[in-house]
């Protein structure tokens, strides 16, 4: 638009829209708000409308301070943070988390962040080869931004989670160096959301289920969003499994599980 061109107080004024790179969404409606103050009931936790609002607009803060993205809708990080939430309230200590697909490790702070603000301090176990995204080169497929511990780190330092609450292990979850490394490590929430073939979640699960300790929640991406369908058909048998963790719910991408004692 050149200066002449410029609107006028009786022109209609150009708003410009910046789209979004990815298909993710950074809101949440109406009835996403309803299902998530439901799945909170289900999980016994007693939240608001304006509690899950904050979660969101926080989240959005933080993803801003991040290089990166966060890889999902709004709506799967704050049904995460509800699960988050819960776990403190039951356990009223600081939580342990473990994310297996850490990526450029916004969903992981966003989580700390509401952990360390529930209970003063918590710690991740964050596990990501960090070589790229699904053999793609090792730059980030939507922002083109390598995905490397440097990335990851950067981001940790710009939202102020200190180094001793951190082990972040550079490597594949089934690589044995990581089993030794995770020792006898127990967690109140782990998020799976690594490797999404059949046999990767499978041997995430059996790995790394066992080391929720008992009430805590095992969260997984990707469920059902026409995307992954050996995730669809891994967390279906686990559904109808009565192994050691039973299914809570599942809306959005997420399926949520509670590990059994
Ligand atoms: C969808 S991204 C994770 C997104 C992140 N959790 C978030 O919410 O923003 C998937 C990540 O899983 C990692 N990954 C793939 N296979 C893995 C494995 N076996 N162990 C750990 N991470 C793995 C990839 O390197 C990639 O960074």
């Amino acid at each position: 638009m050149s200066l002449s061109e410029a609107p006028t107080a009786t022109s209609n004024v150009l708003v410009p829209v910046l789209r979004r790179a990815d298909p993710f969404s950074r809101g949440l409606t109406d009835d996403q708000e309803k299902q998530l103050l439901e799945f909170a009931g289900r999980i016994g936790l007693s939240a608001s409308k304006s509690h899950v609002r904050s979660m969101g607009h926080r989240a959005i803060a933080i993803e801003g301070r991040c290089v990166g993205r966060l890889a999902g809708d709004l709506v799967d990080l704050v049904l995460r943070g509800l699960c988050v939430r819960a776990a403190f309230e039951r356990l009223q200590r600081p939580i342990e988390i473990l994310e297996i697909g850490t990526l450029f490790g916004v969903n992981a702070i966003i989580l700390h962040d509401l952990a360390r603000s529930l209970a003063g301090s918590a710690k991740l176990t964050l596990i990501d080869p960090l070589e790229g995204y699904y053999g793609r080169g090792n730059r980030d497929v939507v922002t083109g931004l390598p995905i490397s511990v440097e990335n990851v780190r950067f981001n940790l330092r710009s939202n102020f989670v200190c180094d001793g609450d951190v082990e972040l292990i550079a490597r594949s979850s089934i690589d044995p160096a990581t089993a030794e490394l995770v020792g006898s490590k127990q967690f109140d929430f782990a998020f799976i959301d690594g490797d999404h073939s059949y046999a990767g979640i499978a041997a995430d699960w059996k790995f790394y289920t066992p080391r929720v300790a008992s009430g805590g929640f095992i969260v997984i991406d990707n469920y059902r969003d026409g995307v992954y369908p050996d995730v669809d058909r891994f967390v279906d048998e686990q559904i109808a499994s009565t192994g050691c963790a039973r299914f809570i719910a599942n809306f959005a991408r997420t399926a949520v599980f509670q590990r059994t004692a």
